[in-house]
């Protein structure tokens, strides 16, 4: 007789299923070989050193960049070349990059709507409603009417935030998104991530941000020369790296 196995929770399918993604510009590898999974409401951080291969990663997982060999799922399904399969994508993974990209001649409510109201083809004022319980959710409901450049970088990072938010994504993607903010202006967008993390959101963050990066995350993937060097819980990453990279690269954020 066959025992039935028990399902345990690690046996869920992965949200994301990296496999063997490489990327090269012309002759110069960028990424090689990536292998990486992330499970539905987990938090993983990618750290490494600038020209190690992170933003070309999170450009690979939502097409922004075509991957030169390996599979992205999303969800079970292939991450394939057909338009639809792209468009498809780019609706379930939502993305926030460090410098905002808003469009200037719309409010910050128009920008939020933007995607609901022509990909999603939502009527206006549901997606208005919507818009403005996202903007609350980020500390914005009343700056609607305002214009993006009357706002912060920091309103304008929880602005994107919103948007990237309104598409409804089941991953979000979050690239270096304080790194053009002054430093008293990230803490309040750390804040929203943070919020985003503890209701369940699954996120795959870069960031430098390391402390916020100790707190939120549920696992650490140490990237170096297009590669993943090292991954693994938060606390043993930074009390424990395993390899010298990481610990030197850990090592230049002491003072
Ligand atoms: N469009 C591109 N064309 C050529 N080289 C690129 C392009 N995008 C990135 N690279 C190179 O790929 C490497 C990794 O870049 P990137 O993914 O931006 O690293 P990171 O985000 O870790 O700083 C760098 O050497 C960079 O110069
Ligand atoms: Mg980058």
């Amino acid at each position: 007789m066959t025992m039935v196995k028990p399902i345990r929770s690690d046996a869920r399918r992965p949200l994301l299923e990296v496999r063997g993604l490489s990327k090269s510009f012309g002759a110069v590898p960028v990424l090689k070989g990536v292998e990486l999974d992330v499970y539905e409401r987990e938090v993983v951080s990618i750290i490494g050193p600038s020209g190690s291969g992170k933003s070309t990663l999170l450009r690979c997982l939502n097409r922004l960049e075509l991957p030169s060999a390996g599979h992205v799922r999303l969800e079970g399904r292939e991450a394939g070349t057909r338009s639809s399969e792209l468009v498809r994508l780019r609706r379930r993974i939502g993305m926030v990059f460090q410098n905002f990209n808003l469009f200037p001649h719309m409010t910050v409510l128009g920008n939020v709507i933007e995607g609901p109201v022509t990909a999603l083809k939502m009527p206006r004022a549901e997606a208005e409603r919507l818009g403005l319980s996202l903007l609350e959710k980020v500390g914005l409901r009343e700056r609607a009417a305002s214009r993006p450049a009357q706002l912060s970088g920091g309103q304008q990072q929880r602005v994107a935030i919103a948007r990237a938010l309104a598409m409804r994504p089941t991953l979000m993607l979050f690239d270096e998104p304080t790194s053009a903010l002054d430093p008293e202006l990230t803490g309040e967008v750390l804040a929203v991530i943070q919020q985003l993390a503890e209701e369940g959101m699954t996120m795959l963050i870069v960031s430098h941000e390391m402390a916020f990066v100790r707190r939120v995350s549920d696992r650490i993937v140490m990237m170096d020369h297009g590669e993943i060097v090292e991954t693994g819980p938060p606390d043993e990453i930074f009390a424990r790296p395993t390899t010298e990279r990481t610990r030197r690269f850990l090592a230049s954020f002491e003072r």
